[in-house]
């Protein structure tokens, strides 16, 4: 990277589709002078029942649409292109942050009392060596059983919320895993915090903690813009840029209408 990096140069997000609005929001909340770049790659949207390769390539064709934004940091707010792709990217983007998302695992292990955490996450998150490596640090500290779920990413890029339809998901896919001692569930997938009332629901009154990663991975691009003194100190209100590769307009209204919803 031979651009010259401003402090006035946005912030370039992307996911599989409209899942990593979920850490952008939380990216605005604690930096809201930034401006930011995001680009949902709905066209080939789920990345989470493809192979590697095909993972990294589409990963690597939407940072390059982020770079001609020129962007000071980058985040891959998708924990299946972080697990496939981030190491290729921060060995071929060497001037700017390059910041990941994995499953929150951490933090369900740090406030464990001692019970199940279930991570709900796409299967090839699952399947990946990131993920695995993960597993193998934390298996002495909790019982962490991984749940894929293929086809629930889908709903957030339909708009449908729908609560009916999605117990109808979750008796199917996530049921068999919930046991008495559950304690918390991983949304190790960024689509999933934007079902998380739904997800609330269908536990009912049972006690589970859901966490996701979007905090910590803000909270980290933060941290690193503010090592670099890249952060920015005027008094510009930040603007928010929302790119999609499908044609479907509703889509960007749909991507608005989550960031306004989540921003309540
Ligand atoms: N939002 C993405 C993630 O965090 C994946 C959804 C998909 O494309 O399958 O893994």
């Amino acid at each position: 990277m031979n651009k010259v990096i401003l402090k006035n140069n946005p912030i370039g997000f992307m996911d599989s589709g409209l899942g990593g609005l979920s850490v952008l929001r939380e990216a605005i909340r604690l930096m809201p002078k930034e401006d930011f770049v995001y680009f949902g790659d709905s066209k080939n949207a789920p990345y989470g029942t493809k192979s590697t390769d095909e993972i990294v390539s589409l990963t690597f064709r939407a940072v390059e649409t982020l770079m001609s934004y020129n962007p000071k940091a980058l985040v891959i707010a998708c924990n299946t292109a972080t697990g496939a792709a981030i190491g290729l990217l921060r060995e071929k983007y060497k001037g700017i942050p390059i910041i990941g998302i994995e499953p929150a695992i951490k933090p369900a292990v740090i406030c464990s009392q001692g019970g199940r955490i279930i991570v709900m996450a796409t299967p090839m998150t699952i399947k990946q060596k990131k993920f695995l490596d993960l597993l193998d640090t934390y298996k002495y500290e909790a019982e962490i059983i991984p749940v894929p779920c293929p086809g629930l990413m889908e709903f957030v890029e339909e708009g449908n919320f729908n609560q009916a339809v999605l117990n109808e998901y979750f008796d199917v896919h996530l049921k068999a895993s919930l046991t008495d001692n559950t304690e918390s569930i991983v949304l190790g997938c960024t689509h999933y915090p934007f079902l998380k009332k739904q997800i609330e629901n269908y536990l009912e009154n049972k006690k589970i903690n859901l966490i996701d990663g979007s905090k910590g991975t803000s909270s980290e691009l933060k941290r690193q813009l503010e090592y670099k003194d890249w952060l920015r100190k005027d008094n510009h209100i930040g603007e928010i840029k929302i790119l999609n590769s499908s044609k479907d307009e509703g889509l960007i209204h749909l991507s608005k209408n989550l960031i306004k919803l989540s921003m309540e």
